[in-house]
């Protein structure tokens, strides 16, 4: 896991790879490197923690002398978070960075001698093998090829050679893509930030070796051209305007994407539906499959399809799927949800469900991710870039998908009538203008709530049917950015265990929507209460019976079964973010996590 860039040719390459850099922070932020070429010497510079870091150390260095960079930002995974282990590894004639995992390193660096021993870092393994076979062929191209052959895992490499002043790319499983224009290349592990650069963009395929010299580019696994596709300029999405973090940003943006999004299924994504994916959905199983919030997001989804359509549905980890055995007996639509596209846990359970010849889907937000490529079918999420790591308009898109999806093939199986199905409709349509007043309202309640979360030691969250994940990801949100120690339960489960964490120290938020379960989740909340729990009821019903130390919160918007998660996942969003503001924790890149997690 970890961020990678490449630039040959431009007037201000380095100050343009630190950018690129930073927009790459989202992959990892323990350490970082660049390479510099010059004519005779490969310059390296590493530093510890953030992009800002490197950049200092850089700064006495003009882009003038050099004709290229390699540069990387790293999420530790080999060896600990130190300068050693950051990359690039280089030498006088070798440079190279590395995303992704070398799993026989143990093995190569046991075989060769040359290879010192106390070496942590599989990446710096890899380098020293590949130093060795550059000394052993006298063709660098031949050394590189013996490379490939020899390592095993999913990776992505960037390699400089000095001697024959060529750069290679390597990529089995971990994204790389390349753009160029004349003789100015530019690499990144993330397509979609290269079309800030050039709109000519090659992603590149498992076992390919892209050889640049000269301003010529050839592969050399295969014979077959290289052909750039089209790779339009978005809109900036790291300007942050007004707001003091990307998560409250992006926050405050989900009235308008989920806008978009629907205007989008509406009008053009799901006409034809019938025509389109009634095969696909023509299955005796439907399973669900995400990562974190994605996951979450899964069984949501899970509530809805139970809800809309007959089909046997289920959620599963990603990280778990994988390990499982599956029939091929039945057929079994899969669904993968991933905001990235990227999310390595994810894309295995892809590849593993694909040995069984079962059909799948991916709703994702990044369209020119590996995912895309690997699945049969790909529904976007319209969130446009999410820069801050824990997850909220791209998560709320992704209900939104399965909203109309499941609302879709409802109508297409006969399970609703065309009036629940229009009425369904209407509720997602209307839904941004409510979400928009929501966030205005709620702001200044959240501020009240975030302190006082800060009164106790843990903070624990409850909901049953579609509430429960809500509650699941209520939690993720608040460990995610603020740290404080959180879970989530099943309301009903709490009398079964989790009751005897209860204490004036914890903070219970219940997640009451004004249903047939309304009195039940009640209860639950009084049990906490009676046992001197603090709690938060969040619901929309107009009276709340009075549970002793029952925090008093304004009625939240009327809702329906559909927008639930909708109007209840923006307010605990919205506690998480004011709470952690009030810890002055790193919001949108809170420790130890990466937005995308590219490893196993
Ligand atoms: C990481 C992020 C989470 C995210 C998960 C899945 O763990 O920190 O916020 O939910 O990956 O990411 P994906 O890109 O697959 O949705």
């Amino acid at each position: 896991m970890c961020g990678i860039v490449g630039i040959l040719k431009s007037n201000s390459l380095k100050n343009e790879a630190i950018d690129i850099l930073k927009k790459l922070e989202y992959r990892g932020y323990d350490s970082a490197g660049i390479s510099l070429f010059e004519k005779n010497r490969i310059r390296t510079i590493k530093s510890i923690g953030k992009i800002s870091e490197l950049e200092k150390k850089s700064k006495k260095f003009s882009d003038k002398n050099f004709t290229g960079i390699i540069g990387h930002t790293r999420w530790a995974t080999h060896g600990i978070v130190n300068r050693n282990n950051a990359h690039p590894f280089s030498d006088e004639n070798l440079t190279l960075v590395c995303n992704g995992i070398i799993e026989n390193y143990l093995k190569i660096q046991n075989r060769y001698i040359d290879i010192p021993s106390h070496i942590q870092s599989d990446t710096e393994v890899s380098f020293y093998f590949l130093s060795y076979l550059l000394n052993k062929y006298k063709n660098p191209d031949e050394a590189i090829k013996t490379f490939l052959k020899t390592i095993k895992g999913n990776y992505a490499f960037v390699i400089f050679i000095k001697k024959n002043n060529s750069f290679y790319l390597l990529k089995n499983g971990s994204p790389i893509s390349l753009s160029h224009k004349n003789k100015s290349f530019y690499v990144c592990s993330d397509s979609s930030i290269l079309s800030n650069y050039h709109n000519k963009i090659y992603h590149l395929k498992d076992g390919d070796i892209v050889k640049i010299n000269n301003g010529n580019i050839k592969k050399l696994n295969n014979n077959s051209k290289i052909s750039f596709e089209d790779n339009s300029v978005s809109q900036n999405p790291y300007d942050k305007g007004k707001f003091q973090h990307y998560m409250l940003k992006e926050i405050h943006e989900q009235p308008k994407v989920l806008k978009d999004t629907q205007l989008i299924y509406g009008s053009e994504f799901f006409i034809d539906f019938k025509a389109k994916f009634e095969n696909l959905f023509n299955v005796d199983k439907l399973v669900l499959v995400g990562c974190g919030t994605a996951y979450h997001a899964c069984m949501i989804g899970e509530y809805y399809f139970n809800k809309f359509t007959n089909l046997d549905v289920s959620s599963e980890l990603a990280s778990e799927l994988r390990y499982k055995n599956i029939s091929n007996n039945n057929k079994t639509l899969y669904i993968f949800i991933s905001q990235s596209g990227e999310t390595m846990d994810t894309l295995m359970a892809l590849k593993y469900i694909k040995k069984y010849k079962h059909r799948s889907i991916i709703i994702t937000n990044s369209l020119q991710s590996s995912m895309v490529r690997e699945a049969d079918v790909t529904i976007p999420t319209y969130a446009q870039k999410e820069v801050g790591v824990a997850s909220t308009k791209a998560f709320t898109c992704q209900i939104l998908s399965l909203a109309n999806l499941s609302l879709e093939v409802g109508k297409m199986n006969k399970v609703i009538s065309h009036i629940d199905y229009k009425k369904n409709i209407k509720i997602l349509n209307l839904l941004p203008v409510k979400l928009k007043n929501l966030i205005k309202d709620f702001t200044p309640i959240a501020k009240y709530l975030a302190k006082k979360i800060s009164l106790v030691n843990s903070c624990y969250f409850i909901g049953r049917n579609i509430s429960y994940p809500i509650a699941l990801e209520g939690s993720l949100k608040l460990k995610e950015i603020s740290y404080m120690h959180s879970e989530g339960f099943p309301g009903g489960e709490m009398k079964h265990g989790p009751i005897a964490l209860i204490d004036k120290d914890t903070m219970t938020v219940c997640i009451n929507p004004n249903n047939e379960l309304y009195e039940k989740s009640l209860s639950n909340a009084q049990e906490i209460s009676a046992r001197n729990g603090k709690t938060i009821i969040l619901t929309s019903a107009k009276r709340t019976k009075k549970a002793g130390t029952e925090m008093k919160v304004p009625n939240l918007p009327k809702e329906n079964f559909i927008d639930t998660p909708f109007i209840y996942s923006i307010p605990l969003q919205l506690i998480s973010y004011y709470f952690a503001l009030n810890e002055g924790t790193d919001i949108d890149q809170p420790r130890n996590l990466a937005k995308s997690v590219t490893v196993e």
